[in-house]
């Protein structure tokens, strides 16, 4: 085995910013047809009978409130968001629950175009990794949905990645007030059961979607918060974030024409494939999909 350079070593421990933009960078506009208006890339929450496609954005909505409840930011001063996507949950604080001030940290150039086109004075993208935010005065509560898989890179063995979700649990608990909320959403992954299907598939998401992206394992989790938060609640919420895959690719197949128009037919069937994928492998239970809420320890 030969030894990684010091630099081969920085490389991987540092988010890998190309390997985001690869993904995240795909036009605005094709992500509106993709996402449809809400522009939410996490799970949603569906009322029994509701249809996938046509309550895609209520079950947004939905869910977007009750995290707002979770982490006591109704009426909030200031609030953060670790990995803001298209600025929707910030929007929706400020707008609807009463929040004062939203700041999203994202590493993408054109979601933060996004946020800025929304015209919302309240509420700022900042292109800026985790690890560089330096809070201004502490938030009242912070928000991280369907982020965290990108933030330690899955060449690290697994001491290194303890310490890597060490120190980003860290940056929360130093960026928040004491007893402030924490809510993260997050897939985990256990042991998985190999097999020939899911080992190209996992390798087709390595190399060619979302390079260095690990999907944490619940102790590596628990060992990054110990002793910074108390845990609230703890849910699976596996086959909410399955159906919002499956109603994103429905979205895609009604206007696959306009998609190709817009990416060409390669990003479109990258798409295709990564959103089955992760619908299967979460409603296969080889992932799970956690909502985990914590509150800051003083
Ligand atoms: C799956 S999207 C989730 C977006 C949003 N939370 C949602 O639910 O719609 C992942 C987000 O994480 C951001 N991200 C990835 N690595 C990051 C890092 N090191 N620091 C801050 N944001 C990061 C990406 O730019 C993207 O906005």
């Amino acid at each position: 085995m030969t030894t990684a350079s010091a630099e081969e070593t920085a490389s991987r421990v540092n988010p890998d910013v190309d390997a985001i933009r690869h993904h995240y960078e795909v036009g605005n506009d094709f992500y509106r047809l993709l996402l449809g208006p809400t522009m939410m890339y996490s799970g949603g929450y569906w009322e029994p009978g509701e249809g996938l496609r046509e309550a895609l954005d209520r079950a947004q909505e939905r869910k977007l409130d009750a995290f707002a409840d979770l982490a006591g930011a109704s009426g909030a001063k200031r609030v953060l968001d670790i990995g803001c996507g298209w600025g929707t949950l910030l929007d929706r604080l400020t707008t609807v629950h009463g929040v004062g001030r939203g700041v999203g940290l994202t590493l993408s150039r054109t979601q933060q175009e996004f946020v800025h086109g929304l015209g919302n004075e309240r509420i700022e993208a900042r292109v800026e990794s985790w690890e560089e935010h330096e809070a201004e005065e502490p938030y009242d509560a912070a928000f991280s949905l369907n982020s965290l898989e990108h933030f330690v890179h899955s060449s690290l063995p697994p001491r290194e990645r303890t310490k890597r979700y060490r120190a980003f649990f860290g940056r929360v608990h130093k960026a928040l007030r004491p007893g402030a909320g924490f809510v993260l959403h997050t897939m985990t992954a256990e042991a998985l059961p190999m097999n020939r299907a899911l080992l190209d598939d996992l390798k087709f998401l390595q190399r060619s979607e979302f390079e260095g992206c690990h999907i944490p394992h619940l102790h590596e989790i628990s060992l990054g918060m110990e002793g910074l938060f108390d845990v609230v609640e703890i849910r699976n919420e596996r086959e909410s974030f399955a159906k919002a895959c499956r109603a994103w690719l429905e979205l895609l197949a009604q206007r696959r024409d306009e998609a190709v128009a817009l990416e060409g037919e390669d990003v479109v069937a990258r798409f295709e494939r990564y959103l089955d994928i992760f619908a299967y492998t979460l409603e296969d239970r080889f992932f799970n999909n956690f909502r985990i809420t914590v509150e800051r320890r003083s």
